[in-house]
């Protein structure tokens, strides 16, 4: 069977950097700890008052297509995973499509256009979409245009605004790919919940603590249905687990339940036994409350130990490392982090050609998806192309005062005369809600 997969991608950073220790704590009377070591993170990106999720979307694809050497009638479909999008009707991705018409010979009129709503794990539901149009044969020889691209901005004062972030993520779907060939095994978790919303409104309106605990069941969900599926995993198994990561502080819950998972009845669990006893199981326990209870002590437990430390430092703590710098992406979230654990391979020279990545997405609402990718031969020549390093170099540092400026311009007040922190250098920018961008 014919490889289908992840092809090439790039990543386009919102162009102004929020220092969250140094600017924000202190404006907000808070323990710089907090952000670093509570959070995991440092800075976050964030828009320009000229950027929006269209131009950051646009901007990511056009490289992605200029480095490619790719024209419009190479790509049979563009869909666009977004949580921030601005017209109920008409898709980003036609937004994104008039952009890129703008610089290339030929358009994209024979393209299937589509918008992916399911708050975070759209940026991955848009990328089975174009597997499923791949392996059902009706790609005629091109390949697929996903676009992750969000504005993660919550209202001042919501306990959020620590997380935010901003930028977009472009990736090319095709047959027999440079980067990582997706499997065809996938396990999910979904259940109805109201841990975060944005009913026809621009911020969320978000219950923070349930909605990392409705993460949490959704993965092991999602990690079991997985299982039954695939194989029964084993924690040395993968190179890396790129998770979603809303902050990186919420990767390192998910990380100690994927390890307590998979540490289940092998060597491992065996070794621990005598440090912590061996994990609880349901059947030993008269109902579920106890059960629970249980199996949290003994994580309590598991994460103090080396074996754990050990795996999380080698597996987990690499996809991170872009988080930490630009807060949550929501849709584009798992791909960056994807792409920084790959990062850190090539920066280290590992090669993990042939190995095994775990990539868990979610999505508030909610819904996780876990599936297995194989690393191809092509993959450090496509990493080593990101330019993102040195994007998030030539950020513009904002003051506390700039950042409410900024913040209060994304409210959908982008229409009126704004001040620009920094130089557009042959991008597309914002010209008005429901209308086309400009290439400046
Ligand atoms: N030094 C070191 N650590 C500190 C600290 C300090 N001074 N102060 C607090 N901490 C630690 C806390 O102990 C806590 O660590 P643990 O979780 O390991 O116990 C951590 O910092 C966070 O502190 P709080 O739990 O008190 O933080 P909070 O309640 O103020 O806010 C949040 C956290 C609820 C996640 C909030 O940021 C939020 O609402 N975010 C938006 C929703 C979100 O991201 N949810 C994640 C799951 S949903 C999802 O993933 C979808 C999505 O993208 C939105």
């Amino acid at each position: 069977m014919t490889a289908v997969g992840i092809d090439a991608i790039e990543i386009w950073t919102g162009k102004l950097q929020l220092d969250l220790p140094n600017t924000f704590a202190p404006a907000k009377d808070q323990d710089p700890g907090y952000y670093t070591e509570g959070l995991g993170l440092e800075t976050s990106s964030f828009p320009d008052t000229y950027e929006d999720i269209v131009t950051m979307g646009a901007n990511a694809a056009k490289r992605l297509m200029d480095r490619k050497g790719l024209v419009p009638d190479d790509v049979g479909r563009i869909d666009v995973a977004t949580e921030s999008a601005f017209d109920n009707s008409k898709p980003v991705s036609t937004y994104i499509a008039g952009c890129l018409e703008k610089v290339y010979e030929g358009d994209f009129h024979h393209a299937n256009k589509g918008e992916r709503k399911f708050a975070c794990v759209a940026g991955t539901q848009s990328i089975d979409d174009a597997y499923n149009w791949i392996r059902a044969g009706r790609n005629r020889g091109r390949s697929a245009l996903v676009v992750a691209t969000d504005t993660a901005l919550y209202a001042r004062g919501d306990p959020g605004e620590a997380t935010q972030g901003a930028g977009a993520v472009a990736m090319l779907v095709s047959e027999e790919p440079s980067l990582v060939e997706l499997s065809t095994e996938q396990g999910y978790g979904s259940a109805d919940e109201t841990d975060f919303l944005k009913p026809n409104q621009q911020f969320p309106s978000v219950d923070g603590k349930r909605s990392m605990q409705v993460y949490l069941a959704r993965m092991r969900e999602a990690v079991e249905d997985f299982e039954s599926v695939a194989w029964d995993m084993h924690p040395e198994d993968f190179a890396y687990i790129p998770f979603h990561t809303p902050f990186p502080g919420m990767v390192r819950k998910a990380g100690l339940l994927g390890y307590r998972h998979t540490i289940r009845d092998t060597e491992i669990e065996d070794e621990l036994a005598d440090e912590i006893g061996r994990q609880p199981r349901e059947a030993e326990y008269d109902d579920r409350e106890a059960y629970e209870e249980a199996i949290r002590g003994y994580m309590d437990e598991l994460k103090d130990t080396d074996a754990y430390r050990d795996w999380y430092r080698r597996v987990i703590e690499p996809t991170l490392n872009l988080s930490r710098r630009v807060g949550n992406w929501y849709t584009g979230s798992v791909h960056v982090a994807r792409a920084s654990a790959l990062a850190h391979a090539a920066e280290n020279d590992r090669d993990v050609t042939g190995e095994k990545l775990l990539v868990g997405s979610y999505g508030s609402g909610a819904q996780a998806e876990i599936h297995a990718e194989t690393v191809q031969e092509g993959w450090r020549e496509e990493i080593e192309a990101l330019s993102i390093d040195d994007q998030l170099e030539r950020r513009y540092d904002v003051s506390y005062d700039e950042y409410e400026t900024v913040h209060d311009a994304h409210n959908h007040e982008m229409d009126r005369e704004l001040e620009e922190f920094t130089t557009p250098e042959g991008e597309f920018v914002h010209v008005g809600w429901g209308r086309m961008s400009e290439r400046k």
